[in-house]
């Protein structure tokens, strides 16, 4: 008898038939997050599943579901998982780290520039036909080439949009919890200092930490107090690292210059106030939706979930101890 997975929301039909060689599958057909009580009712008798970062799985759903032996999340975040639940109750659990590197950091650059020259509101203002002649003082922006970058978090994506960065001579400055091997600060030209001299050194900020409880609200009130008032924000990790009630009010008293958007505390609730500000660029967390990276994703998660059930060690696991006898 194969084991029993679920796959918790639609994904391609590719990994759907790659998972069935070696397992009985239940799908979720929808692409919308299911109910707890959905979820639970569906993960009962499973040993494993694919799920996606808007299934939250904590203790009380998996007190219910004994079997599972391994959780395979589609994303490299994977604060939607209580991991020392599943850990005390030795499910192993997997995510999919370095292949969304490259097309995270080039969606960040695409919310960088898109907000410094104001490309989102310019197209909306000409889609309404409201462009009646060329004007010298229009849609004025703010330069990137030759500006101070700075990079909160200089992991693989943070990597990645420093190397970006070197296209457009940029300075760049990082801050982290350690610094990184010197010969990677040589080679992106990154020079580390602390959380307040970035902020008040950076024309454009961009965050790459991950969730976590000390980086949560990592930019609130004080931070953007320390701000330049033509300075950027970038945010495309998680959106709880934020401030969003701090952000607005950030924005209306001219703290910083403008603010682009990828993820939100509540999502998918974005702030209202966010949603009316012409300064600020909001794209629904789609920083990895490349047709080639969410497809090497999905497949990544189901290659980690046949390793776990088969005996083997899955490529991603997050939490190893599990396998600590
Ligand atoms: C992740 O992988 O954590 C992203 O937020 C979704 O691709």
């Amino acid at each position: 008898m194969k084991p029993k997975v679920f796959i918790s929301q639609k994904i391609f039909d590719k990994v759907v038939d790659f998972v069935k060689k070696d397992f009985e599958v239940e799908e979720n057909q929808s692409d919308i997050p299911s109910p707890t009580s959905f979820l639970i009712q569906k993960l009962q008798g499973k040993a494993g599943a694919i799920i996606l970062l808007t299934d939250q799985i904590d203790d009380p759903v998996l007190s219910k579901c004994p079997h599972l032996k391994i959780i395979c999340n589609v994303a490299v975040g994977y604060n939607n998982i209580d991991i020392k639940a599943c850990t005390r109750r030795k499910i192993m659990v997997t995510n999919t780290p370095g292949v969304l590197d490259d097309t995270t950091a080039d969606f960040t650059w695409a919310l960088l520039l898109a907000t410094a020259r104001r490309v989102v509101e310019a197209d909306q203002y000409l889609r309404l036909l409201k462009w009646k002649r060329w004007g010298l003082m229009d849609f004025l922006g703010y330069d990137v080439h030759h500006k101070v970058l700075g990079i909160c978090g200089l992991g693989r994506i943070g990597q990645g949009v420093a190397r970006r960065a070197k296209g457009f001579n940029m300075r760049i400055l990082y801050t982290d919890v350690s610094r990184v091997a010197s010969s990677i600060e040589e080679d992106l030209e990154a020079r580390f200092v602390e959380k307040k001299t970035l902020l008040s050194e950076s024309d454009f900020v961009t965050l790459h930490v991950p969730l976590l409880s000390e980086t949560t609200h990592y930019i609130s009130t004080a931070e953007f107090s320390w701000m330049k008032p033509t300075s950027i924000l970038i945010n495309a990790s998680r959106g709880p690292v934020v401030d969003e009630k701090a952000l607005v009010q950030a924005l209306k008293e001219r703290k910083i210059a403008g603010a682009g958007l990828d993820v939100y505390e509540n999502e998918p609730e974005v702030e209202p106030d966010l949603i009316r500000m012409k300064n600020v660029v909001l794209t629904p967390h789609i920083a990895s939706a490349s047709h080639e990276t969410r497809l090497r994703m999905t497949m990544m998660a189901a290659e980690n979930l046949i390793a776990g059930l088969t005996g083997k060690r899955p490529p991603n696991l997050v939490n190893p101890e599990v396998l600590q006898k």
